[in-house]
């Protein structure tokens, strides 16, 4: 059966990537984007949305603007990354779309309930959507199948030492979400930087001349050039984990994330440790999957192909 998505994105480069791939596939079916703030500012972040979704040729899809700052902490981007437009200095190209009138967390609640099949929610921004959405709606939430998101780590962090952007963005959210008892898929950082395209792959793009691989290409360079020579596909392969499981490999591990104000606020604690089954069982967290590795060959080439 064609999953059944809602993705929330705070596009962002490799959100881009999300977006085009989601969009793109015919066996997704995607109800709606949410947008929230995350590697630039919300107005932004829709802006780009709906520009991407003119690169993949998509149909009418609702996009509905969100929050727009953490729920609790300072508002910070990623503009390092991402580009002072969050989109690599291609953003602001005229579009004909125009976001959905409901706030992000309504349209969330009328595409679940409307839904006559099942519903995973993808986000790959920080989670204030979804906080927000579960703990507003929890019967629309109730209906949810699953969420697999990009957040976290169960190794180390790319903002603190311990602490992943998207979890690091909005501690207390992540916390509402990981508690959630939605079966949850974390695509963290522990694979995020492995699906990475080089020279070789922008020229391929650049000779598909669609208008979702020359995104793709200008994407791509961009990122080459810059200073940390960094391409990774990134949030992409969080849609890719959810549409094809078999490229990844998951392990079972109790999650909880640190909110404290201390050096490791915005931590995904990772316990891996057996159930003991007796009370000293000292092991905190909710069960998720944690995803520890992917066939980043293969769903580099799925994402390549899918631009053509
Ligand atoms: C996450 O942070 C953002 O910069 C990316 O879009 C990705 O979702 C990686 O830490
Ligand atoms: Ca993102």
């Amino acid at each position: 059966m064609a999953p059944t998505v809602i993705l929330d994105v705070d596009t962002g480069v490799d959100d881009a990537l999300a977006i085009l791939y989601a969009t793109r596939h015919p066996d997704v079916r995607v109800l709606g984007i949410t947008c929230v703030d995350g590697n630039t500012n919300l107005a932004q972040v829709c802006r780009n949305t709906l520009q991407v979704l003119d690169a993949a040729e998509a149909g009418p899809i609702p996009v509905a603007a969100g929050a727009a700052r953490p729920l609790m902490g300072p508002v910070g981007d990623s503009s390092h990354v991402h580009g002072d437009d969050g989109l690599a200095g291609l953003a602001n190209r005229d579009t004909s779309r125009t976001l959905d009138p409901r706030h992000a967390i309504e349209l969330m609640r009328d595409l679940v309930e409307e839904s006559d099949e099942p519903v995973t929610l993808v986000p790959v921004g920080p989670l204030t959507n979804i906080a927000l959405f579960l703990s507003t709606f929890p019967a629309a939430a109730a209906k949810v199948e699953r969420i697999v998101l990009m957040g976290g780590s169960a190794s180390g962090g790319n903002v603190t030492a311990t602490a992943e952007f998207n979890v690091w963005h909005d501690p207390e959210a992540a916390h509402i979400v990981f508690s959630s008892s939605i079966p949850l898929t974390m695509y963290g950082l522990d694979v995020f930087y492995d699906l990475t395209l080089g020279e070789r792959e922008v020229a391929e793009l650049r000779a598909a001349g669609t208008p979702a691989s020359a995104l793709g290409a200008d994407i791509s360079n961009y990122r080459l050039n810059s200073p940390d020579a960094d391409m990774t596909l990134g949030d992409y392969g969080a849609v890719a984990t959810m549409l094809h499981p078999e490229l990844a490999t998951g392990i079972p591990m109790l999650v909880s994330v640190d909110t404290s104000f201390g050096p490791g606020r915005g931590q995904t604690i990772c316990d891996q440790r057996p159930k003991t089954g007796d009370p000293s069982d000292t092991r905190l967290g909710r069960e998720c999957t944690v995803i520890v590795d992917v066939d980043a060959e293969a769903m580099v080439r799925l994402w390549i192909d899918r631009m053509k």
